[in-house]
């Protein structure tokens, strides 16, 4: 067999590897427990060893500051952010900024950042990967969320790098749904994909003529999913036990951890019945030493009142990217549901009421992504034109330049297509400048600051000249993958400038 690039779904909670074997089928890469998906989460055990997937889940009750699971969330952050902070709350283990103002994690004696987590997770897919193949495995198409910025996606080519994995393409996680969807059945059709997983929600509708996968309109929230669900149960038992007892147990990593365990339990039993038992013995202890429980019954009822919020959130994200595609839902053919999340009850009710048609069975939940991901690696490397497929992506927010009042001229638009090319023309603004410095951003907001910055470039070596006398092109180039590069030459004379880029666009 020749190299072969497989697919990864770096999921949030879960990550699966799928690859296409040599008949052309497209097959998921087995895990040792016997299914196709790992627990994305990272620990250091006492003795100081590396645990990854299910090893690393099966000691997180007793060790949970040094586990780290929902690292995806925190991927190109600002620390000093009131997100961070929130999820300080939520995750046992250390969050803090390095000297360069990035996230890391502190476990035990190491810190580490998130594209050193992304990598481990995605070397233990590619070992598993080889392992079964029985080959080295050095390319992968590793799918992100479609609403993942330029920082976001060049931290995942990074983690590739890393470990030696050279990241073939980024691809958008309800795109790849998309094809494998789309997968040899000659599909003519407009679909929508809603994907709700662990820690994020995307939308996207996609029309597929054939081997041709053109993304209308995309749009999301890398800060909706599963997870919080489960925090708003925790929440309520918190606020609960305090009230009765008086004991804030949000202080205690390892009452936390088992909360979050059987929060995380008590929702997936609830997506198949009305009501569970919610009780951890010995939670906690009075100052006078008398041991305190948990004894609760959760109904769905509850649960779905606590959550509601959230439901309406991805219908109202989902009406924008219906709006933005210039379709109504009376144009859609099918609506895919991709993601663990999207098993619960009052999302299936949600989606089949705003859609107005019930989902489609065409994908599994956990496995398309990844299965997508595989499909294009293989369309990628194959020689035979049928086979090729092309894919038509969108960015999700905006890109634009910070103008000197501090406003955002755009440079690209909300779901304009990728790969894609603009230039600007410049021209000086003092005599004899030689340098021209642009701080890029992207994000929906009109104040360049309130969105993400991807970086601060500086063009040097302009030619000596009178105010407003040289023309500088500066060219942005928006690959496949969503990642904007710069380039800028002399209008007059063709001749390239250099480029340095002073803020690094990709995360450390
Ligand atoms: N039966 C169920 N009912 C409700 N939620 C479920 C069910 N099964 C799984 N989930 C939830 O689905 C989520 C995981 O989904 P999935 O594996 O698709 O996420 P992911 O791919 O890791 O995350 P993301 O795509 O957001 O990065 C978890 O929050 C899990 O609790
Ligand atoms: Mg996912």
């Amino acid at each position: 067999m020749s190299d072969i690039i497989i697919g990864i779904d770096l999921g949030t909670t879960n990550s699966c590897g799928a690859y296409v074997n040599e008949e052309g089928n497209v097959k998921l890469v087995p895990t040792p427990g016997g299914g196709t998906t790992i627990p994305s989460i990272f620990a250091i055990d006492d003795k100081g060893n590396e645990l990854l997937g299910f090893e690393a889940k099966r000691q997180w009750l007793l060790n949970p500051t040094k586990t780290v699971y929902g690292a995806k969330r925190l991927m190109g952050r600002n620390p000093s952010g009131g997100f961070v902070s929130k999820m300080k709350e939520y995750f046992p283990y250390e969050i803090n900024s390095s000297e360069s103002g990035k996230v890391v994690i502190s476990i035990g004696d190491r810190e580490m950042n998130l594209v050193e987590i992304s990598s481990c997770i995605l070397n233990k897919v590619r070992t598993l990967a080889a392992d079964h193949l029985g080959q080295p495995v050095t390319q992968a198409v590793v799918t992100v969320p479609a609403y993942f910025n330029d920082r976001q996606r060049q931290a995942v080519k990074e983690a590739g790098k890393m470990v030696n994995l050279e990241v073939t393409r980024v691809v958008n996680e309800p795109t790849a749904a998309a094809m494998a969807y789309g997968l040899r059945k000659d599909v003519n059709q407009t679909v929508a994909i809603y994907d709700l997983g662990g820690g994020t929600f995307d939308v996207s509708v996609i029309e597929i003529r054939g081997k041709v996968f053109e993304v209308k309109a995309t749009g999301g929230d890398i800060f909706l999913g599963g997870i919080d669900w489960d925090n708003a149960l925790i929440d309520y038992v918190l606020r609960d036990f305090e009230t009765k007892n008086g004991v804030d147990l949000s202080k205690d990593p390892i009452a936390m951890q088992r909360i979050k365990d059987l929060a995380e339990r008590t929702k997936v039993d609830l997506s198949s019945r009305t009501e569970a038992p919610f009780s951890i013995p010995f939670i906690s202890m009075t100052p006078e030493g008398t041991p305190l429980d948990i004894n609760l019954v959760i109904s769905r009822q509850l649960y779905e009142n606590l959550t509601q919020p959230l439901v309406d959130r991805t219908i109202e994200i989902a009406e924008m990217v219906v709006q933005d595609s210039g379709l109504t839902v009376q144009d859609l053919d099918a609506v895919l549901l991709v993601g663990g999340q999207t098993r619960w009850p009052a999302v299936q009710e949600a989606v089949q009421e705003f859609f107005g048609q019930e989902p489609s069975k065409g994908v599994h939940p956990d496995e398309a992504v990844a299965a997508g991901a595989a499909i294009y690696g293989h369309s990628l490397q194959s020689e035979a034109t049928d086979e090729k497929m092309q894919l038509l992506d969108v960015i999700p927010m905006r890109i634009g330049i910070e103008r000197a009042d501090g406003t955002l001229q755009e440079i690209f638009e909300r779901n304009a297509a990728v790969p894609n090319q603009k230039s600007m023309n410049f021209t000086t603004s003092y005599d004899n400048q030689a340098e021209l410095a642009m701080r890029i951003y992207q994000g929906d907001a009109q104040t360049a600051l309130k969105n993400e910055m991807l970086g601060e470039f500086e063009f040097s070596g302009i030619r000596q000249g009178p105010e407003g006398a040289v023309n500088v092109q500066v060219v942005f180039d928006c690959s496949v993958d969503g990642i904007l590069t710069l380039s800028a030459h002399d209008a007059d004379t063709g001749n390239e400038m250099t480029t340095t880029i002073k803020v690094a666009s990709s995360e450390q």
